[in-house]
């Protein structure tokens, strides 16, 4: 591409920043635009359910240092959404009118926190109602993080684990609602979900599981929440974090294909050659799942990201390991890797007494997935053990004498 081609970039946020910042890495001398239609410069969303709620004086999120952008000749478009995209015409329309002619485009639009209706309708009764995925709504729940505040946390799933042990250790009462029997179910095998819940309860964390709710409403000062068995949840605020939807607006706008995210190929280019997307909106298929998976990692985001810049520019995509993402909650960090539906999980350590290892092995005693809790220092060698789909005898799994290091080199 010349010096003088443009490459607009529509969402400021993790994938989006990274993606510029390739580009520049990569030698790209042309012109890069970067849109957002939050007012921030792009930020880290994993600090907003922790470190931004429990030290929100001393934590940063940024992504890259204020000058970074100007330094990389990188033209930021905050506060502004972009409102139309036209394919054909490879144009993008933001909300104030102006026109961006492109040469590339990358939609790395994120997703959006799914809507409850119910809870929603509660707002307009005054009632304290948030849900997460911005630095602005960080900031408001942590004004309603109170010490004595009884918060109904609806939604067992990641943010909502998260929440539960950040308003703990802010001194609120939590309860949580979760209409699956299991606590995320999503990403996590029950062994590990269970063990979690049990933690959360011996934190003081009142946990339904397994019930849907039924209704919400204001009775006097309190919010009652009554699930299907007739059970009421009463507290003084409403959190909730059932899910995400991706944020495909302008690619539908654009008639680009779209299935559970804005499809993309393993290069991140969409059905347009000249139309790229990448992180939470984006979705693949794969021989090993059904449909389109997207996945809504730091990690995913990140590695789409460069894929998405690279091949802009004619540059073969890098290799990825195992899938990982990590969850920070009662003290614990846990982090994942590979598939998380093993037909087996094996112990190296008790999960009541971490530091301690979980190795996932599939039908044919492959090793597929694994987790760590409190050791993340043994991440490196349990990927390379999933890499290798490693065969590795359960009692030598389970017995921390052997180590991982060890067994990752020999596995063939
Ligand atoms: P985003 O970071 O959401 O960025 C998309 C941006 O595009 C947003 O700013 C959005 O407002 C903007 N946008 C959308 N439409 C438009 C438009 N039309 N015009 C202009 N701008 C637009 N992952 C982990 O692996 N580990 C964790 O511990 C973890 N914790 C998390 C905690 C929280 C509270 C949240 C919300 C997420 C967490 N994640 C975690 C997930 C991770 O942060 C996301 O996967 C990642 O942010 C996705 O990056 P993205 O760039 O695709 O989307
Ligand atoms: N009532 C109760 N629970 C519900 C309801 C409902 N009406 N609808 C959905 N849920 C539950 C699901 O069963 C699931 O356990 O909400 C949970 C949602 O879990 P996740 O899919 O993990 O979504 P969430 O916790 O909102 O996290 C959203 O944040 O940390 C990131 O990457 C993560 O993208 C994810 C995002």
């Amino acid at each position: 591409m010349t010096n003088a081609s443009t490459i607009a970039i529509v969402g400021a946020g993790q994938a989006g920043a990274i993606a510029a910042a390739e580009l520049r890495q990569q030698g790209y001398a042309g012109r890069v635009v970067l849109i957002g239609d939050e007012a921030h410069r792009p930020y880290e969303r994993p600090p907003l359910s922790k470190d931004v709620l429990l030290q929100p004086d001393t934590t940063r999120c940024a992504i890259y240092a204020d000058d970074f952008y100007a330094q990389h000749a990188i033209e930021l478009r905050l506060g502004m959404p972009a409102v139309a995209l036209d394919a054909d015409a490879q144009t993008i329309t933001l909300q104030d009118g102006t026109s961006i002619a492109f040469d590339h485009l990358l939609l790395a639009t994120g997703a959006r926190a799914r809507r409850l209706p119910m809870l929603d309708a509660l707002g307009g009764l005054g009632v304290d109602v948030h849900t997460l995925r911005t630095l602005d709504d960080a900031r408001r729940l942590r004004t309603a993080l109170q010490p004595g505040k009884r918060v109904l946390l609806v939604g067992a799933g990641v943010i909502g684990l998260e929440l539960a042990s950040s308003a703990i250790d802010l001194g609120a009462q939590v309860s949580v609602i979760e209409q699956a029997p299991l606590a995320m179910a999503r990403c996590a095998p029950p062994v590990l979900s269970r063990h979690l819940c049990e933690t959360h309860r011996a934190r003081g964390v009142a946990l339904h599981l397994g019930v849907p709710l039924a209704s919400a409403a204001r009775e006097h000062d309190e919010i009652v929440l009554t699930l299907e068995d007739g059970t009421r949840v009463a507290g003084n605020a409403v959190i909730y974090g059932i899910g995400v939807e991706p944020e495909t607006a302008l690619a539908s706008m654009a008639g680009l294909e779209v299935e559970n995210g804005i499809v993309i190929d393993a290069q991140c280019r969409t059905s347009h050659p000249r139309i790229y997307a990448a992180g939470d909106a984006a979705g693949q298929r794969s021989t090993a799942n059904p449909g389109v998976t997207r996945q809504e990692t730091w990690e995913n985001a990140k590695h789409q990201a460069v894929t998405a810049a690279r091949a802009m520019l004619g540059i073969a995509p890098e290799a990825l390991d195992a899938p990982w993402f990590w969850t920070d909650q009662c003290g614990l960090n846990v982090q994942f890797a590979g598939d998380m539906r093993a037909a087996e999980w094996i112990g190296r350590g008790s999960l009541a007494a971490p530091p301690c290892v979980l190795f996932g092995l599939d039908a044919d005693g492959a090793l597929v997935g694994a987790i760590t809790v409190n050791l993340g220092r043994e991440m490196r060698n349990a990927k390379a053990l999933i890499a290798k789909r490693a065969r590795v005898a359960r009692e030598v799994l389970a017995d921390p004498a052997h180590s991982l290091r060890d067994l990752a080199r020999a596995a063939s």
